[in-house]
């Protein structure tokens, strides 16, 4: 237990990493780290201009990087360098360690304080609209945690796999966002059919416009509610990334799944690294973080359609619950090392 010294002390830091994390989501949307990176050790003024940006705000944006650590400068020359040690983890070139991408959850949810505040006090819940950024990120996340790692990590998860989808199956993604997913495996096993079902008709409409660009014809995306009934006995194959947690209804989701699955077919479902229990939880690497995200969106939006807020953090045992009461029988629950925020379970009937 730490002192009340000791403690306002470590609140000091906590704000201090708070406010750093705002700044290096703002890294993250200008490219600036992108840019240092590239750069030799430069001035504030030619940081900007390579950057295409305004200095008086980049050189605010330094003094935050440089007291913070994440950038040095050099008091003799004024010049500012990005270490190579700290690009590997904040750049766009370092692909699925880039964390600074995640940085832009922080705003996204501080935009909604206010409605969430009021939501404490009389109930109900904030809806997807008041949340204008959030299929964007979500898509960059799963673009490196889920369609980023089909081959090396998503698929082995399921030894028969790609020699079926190579053969020619049936697949749905519920809760499948702007559908890069279903997009990436369309591409790569033109023998099967691809389907993905969201209720956000924004995000639908992305996942369409990507599939027409790219001249796919074995991939489809429905705007509907995951509770209406999909097609019984018909999918070889159904995913859900991240995305049961948050549904309104998501027993009556996870029993429809069960009912659209062939008696052979496979459910793999991405879900929340969690026990169920908070103290479960104490020395969960990623535990406040995550709770804050089901606060102040995961348990929210449910709660706005009306739903059950299970939130983020329902955890493995409850998890195990609804799956087995939506009528399945065997759940395996693996981890994955690229995915330090969630269980992968392969269920079947
Ligand atoms: C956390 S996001 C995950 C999106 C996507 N699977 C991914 O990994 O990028 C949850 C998704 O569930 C969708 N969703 C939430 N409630 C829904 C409902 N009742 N019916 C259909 N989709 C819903 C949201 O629109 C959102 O795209």
């Amino acid at each position: 237990m730490a002192t009340q010294e000791e403690f306002a002390g470590q609140l000091l830091t906590t704000f201090n990493h708070a406010a750093l994390a705002m700044m290096v989501s703002i890294g993250h949307r200008t490219s600036l780290f992108d840019t240092m990176s590239q750069m030799a050790p430069a001035t504030i003024a030619e940081i900007a201009q390579r950057a295409n940006l305004q200095s008086r705000y980049v050189q605010e944006w330094l003094g935050a990087m440089v007291t913070s650590g994440v950038i040095e400068v050099d008091p003799a020359t004024d010049r500012y360098s990005l270490p190579a040690a700290h690009a590997a983890s904040l750049t766009r070139a370092a692909g699925p360690d880039n964390m600074a991408s995640l940085a832009q959850y922080f705003a996204e949810l501080g935009g909604v304080e206010s409605d969430v505040v009021e939501c404490f006090r009389n109930g109900g819940g904030v809806p997807y609209e008041k949340y204008p950024r959030f299929h964007d990120i979500m898509a960059e996340s799963s673009a490196k945690f889920v369609a980023g790692a089909l081959e090396s990590d998503v698929l082995p998860l399921i030894p028969e796999l790609r020699e079926h989808l190579q053969r020619g199956i049936r697949a749905v993604d519920v809760g499948c966002g702007r559908g890069l997913t279903m997009i990436r495996l369309a591409e790569r096993f033109p023998n099967s059919r691809f389907e993905g079902v969201d209720f956000s008709q924004e995000a639908i409409r992305y996942a369409h416009s990507q599939a027409h660009l790219k001249g796919l014809t074995n991939v489809t995306f429905h705007a509907q509610d995951a509770t209406a009934p999909l097609e019984a006995d018909a999918y070889d194959w159904i995913t859900s990334f991240d995305a049961i947690h948050d549904q309104g209804q998501p027993l009556e989701v996870l029993q429809n799944i069960c009912r659209a699955l062939k008696p052979d077919g496979v459910y793999l479902m991405q879900e929340i690294r969690g026990s169920s229990h908070h103290h479960g939880d104490i020395g969960h690497p990623l535990g406040t973080l995550l709770y804050a995200i089901s606060c102040m969106h995961c348990m929210t939006v449910s709660l706005a359609q009306g739903g059950e807020g299970l939130g983020a953090m329902w955890g493995e045992e409850r998890t195990r619950d609804y799956l087995t009461r939506a009528g399945f029988r065997s759940i395996e629950r693996h981890e994955l090392a690229h995915d330090i925020q969630n269980y992968w379970y392969v269920v079947r009937k």
